[in-house]
């Protein structure tokens, strides 16, 4: 991954291949945002009317490269946009320079250097540049000739690997705050980005025992506990949601469980992550053109592995248990079919009528699993449904809960961090479309509001008295489209950076 680094060098000393200046859009064109003061001087105090020259209107997203002026080390400048400059006084606010270090990140391919001197009011300013930076470097090579990323991979691809180091320019690198905010941001990054290797990981190299495998490795080199439930201690327990959707496969089921605690915390929070390694649909088999992007949907597990991991790297007072229930949707002799009824972890009945609503089956184990510990709140991350993705489209997951002071604690924990989500409601009313006269309910409901249905039916295996929450992360999971800011094509980390505030906040005592 892209290295990090803090610089107490000015622009102009710095020896890299680029240095990254902000563009912001003014009244009257292009404004020079704060930490290119050395460059406008080099200007005449004319940058911005070169860039508006060079065509720069300051929008987001838009990248415009000149050559460095004399008396810069390195010879290229890459001005990125940061959209509308702020009022007097207030700063650019950290989504914006996460998403304008991101984009030149990412325009910055195959440098090996680059120094960042983005506007940094404070030090969470300095946090959000390295974690957009980190985050926008992110590329997924590993299947490509030459392999891997890496030194000679890049040397082989003819310097066409991610940036190589990104040096924040313009800090305080002395200072505590701001020390602490770049290293909370490479941690969070670097987990961040493990989770979207795991999702773009095809699915013939990522089965449920290899994601097992992942984690134990992961936990041991992070003091996290790792436990797996293979199939036969699966079959012991009665986890029948879990087995029967792994019931078609070759590669049996894994339900994980990942502990860490810390000795000073007060709380205790229970993360549930879909984790279906492909999803065929199963008996119900998906069309052609609604299967080809299925390796995605172990995007929830991924993104509650990645949270836990960095929950524990960064030592945070609260203690977290993280759930990965996996398990690969197929069509067998052996497979479930529409029309079996499974007697679940909690004991109850559910009477398969579909088997491509096999996310909720797999959570309703693990959200029994996680409730008979009796955390404080239980948050499941999971891409369980088509019908989200209609309702909110692709950057924004939907969040329900069976309780509306903590759905708002949610949204707004992701609003902070900068992921997309909206609250969605649990309609009494469509509870009983889920109701059957063979089993005790199931596992499909009305058509209409089919997200809101599979909420529904994952309430009933949260424990009595216990807050929970449920994010749909279906839309933003896996971007099929272009990159964007920080977000990359494919696998995107959605959900990751939303639990781990949570976690601070709960570790901090502001959520109750
Ligand atoms: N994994 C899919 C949901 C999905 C759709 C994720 C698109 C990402 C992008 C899920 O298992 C599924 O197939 N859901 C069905 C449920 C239906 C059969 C009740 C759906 O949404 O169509
Ligand atoms: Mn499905
Ligand atoms: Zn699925």
């Amino acid at each position: 991954m892209t290295a990090l680094t803090l610089s107490t060098s000015g622009a102009p000393a710095l020896r890299a291949d680029a240095i990254v200046i902000g563009v912001a859009k003014g009244a009257k064109g292009p404004v020079v945002a704060a930490g290119a003061e050395a460059l406008d001087q080099a200007y005449d105090g004319r940058l911005a009317g070169v860039l508006e020259t060079l065509g720069a209107s300051g929008a987001e997203g838009e990248v415009t490269k000149l050559p460095a002026p004399a008396g810069f080390k390195a010879p290229l400048v890459v001005a990125v946009g940061l959209g509308p400059r702020p009022e007097q006084d207030a700063g650019y606010g950290a989504e914006a320079l996460r998403r304008a270090a991101g984009v030149a990140a990412r325009a910055l391919t195959g440098a090996k250097k680059a120094g960042f001197a983005l506007p940094l009011a404070d030090a969470a300013d300095a946090g959000a540049v390295a974690e957009g930076a980190l985050l926008g470097a992110y590329s997924f090579d590993a299947y490509k000739e030459n392999g891997a990323t890496g030194a000679a991979a890049r040397t082989a691809r003819n310097g066409k690997g991610p940036l190589g180091e990104a040096a924040l320019l313009g800090g305080k690198s002395r200072d505590k705050a701001y020390r602490a905010a770049v290293e909370r941001a490479s941690a969070l990054a670097e987990e961040l980005n493990r989770a979207r290797d795991l999702v773009n990981t095809p699915p013939n190299d990522l089965d449920p025992e290899a994601f097992a495998a992942v984690a134990r490795a992961a936990g041991k080199e992070h003091g996290v506990k790792v436990q797996v439930l293979d199939e036969k201690a699966l079959a012991k327990g009665g986890y029948g949601g879990i087995l029967g959707v792994g019931a078609g496969s070759a590669a049996p089921p894994r339900l994980v469980k990942l502990t860490y605690t810390h000795p000073k915390a007060g709380k205790h929070l229970a993360f549930v992550g879909k984790g279906i390694t492909y999803d065929s649909g199963g008996i119900s088999l998906k069309p052609a053109g609604h299967n080809e992007t299925m390796k995605c949907d172990m995007s929830g597990a991924a993104a509650v592995f990645a949270a836990v991991v960095a929950v524990a790297r960064l030592g945070l007072e609260v203690n977290v248990t993280g759930w990965l229930a996996l398990a690969e949707n197929m069509p067998s002799g052996t497979a479930t079919r529409p029309g079996d009824v499974l007697r679940m972890y909690s004991g109850k009945t559910v009477e398969v009528l579909n088997t491509d609503a096999e996310g909720r089956l797999v959570l309703a184990d693990a959200l029994w699993a996680a409730s008979l510990e009796k955390p404080d709140a239980i948050v499941d991350v999971a891409t369980l449904t088509g019908a989200m993705v209609l309702a909110l489209g692709n950057r924004t997951f939907g969040v329900m809960a069976n309780d509306d002071a903590f759905r708002s604690s949610i949204v707004d924990a992701a609003e902070e961090v900068g992921e997309a989500s909206w609250p969605m409601p649990l309609p009494e009313h469509l509870r009983k479309g889920m109701d059957t006269p063979t089993a005790d309910l199931a596992n499909m409901g009305e058509r209409m509001g089919g997200g809101l249905v599979a909420g529904l039916f994952l309430r009933e295996f949260v424990g009595e008295g216990i807050t929970w929450a449920h994010l749909d992360i279906a839309g933003p999971a896996f971007n099929e489209s272009g990159p964007f800011g920080y977000t990359p094509k494919g696998g995107t980390g959605s959900g990751v950076r939303t639990l781990v505030r949570l976690a601070e906040l709960t570790a901090a005592g502001d959520l109750d």
